[in-house]
């Protein structure tokens, strides 16, 4: 049994884990659009996994016998600015679902639900571990100083090698 306070959180979740994928999706689309196809790989593997934690939300629902409900997802930027402002915009964007899912984790504690708090540890070590990611790409665009040079050799030889897990 899920109580119907944590199912719809974790509903919402699922949304804003969605809104996630489809956010990173409209990133690479801009980096696709503007020559810099290691940046757009990056975001298309940032996409997929983030349909893929929308799916572990949804299947936990699953599991433990509570309907799923999906929302419309909300449509995501059109027009983005430079590498670093995208970077601020993401590394931003996860610090929020980090707060969203400490907040299910709060309420999975005062509802007295361990296995919603079991489940819950996994993302919570996804969420340093993206957030770990996001400062080390500002770091090195820091380095590169929106250098057209130093973009070009993070795309071809740092994003771009990035592989879907
Ligand atoms: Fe689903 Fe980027 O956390």
């Amino acid at each position: 049994m899920l109580s119907e306070k944590l199912r719809k959180a974790i509903n919402e979740q699922i949304n804003k884990e969605f809104y996630s994928s489809y956010l990173y999706l409209a990133m690479a689309a801009h980096f696709d659009a503007n020559a810099l196809p290691g940046f757009a790989k990056w975001m298309k593997v940032q996409a997929s996994e983030e349909w893929g934690h929308g799916m572990k939300f949804y299947e936990y629902l699953q599991e433990v016998g509570a309907r799923a409900e999906l929302a419309a997802i909300p449509q995501p930027p059109v027009q983005y600015g430079s590498p670093k402002e995208i970077f601020d915009l993401v590394y931003a964007h996860e610090q929020g679902v980090t707060a969203s899912i400490n907040e299910i984790y709060a309420l999975a504690q005062a509802e007295k639900d361990p296995k919603t708090e079991l489940m819950l540890h996994w993302f919570i070590n996804e969420q340093i571990e993206e957030e770990k990611n996001d400062r080390d790409i500002l770091d090195k665009l820091a380095m590169t100083g929106n250098n057209a040079f130093g973009i070009m050799f993070l795309d071809q030889h740092v994003l771009g090698e990035r592989k879907a897990d």
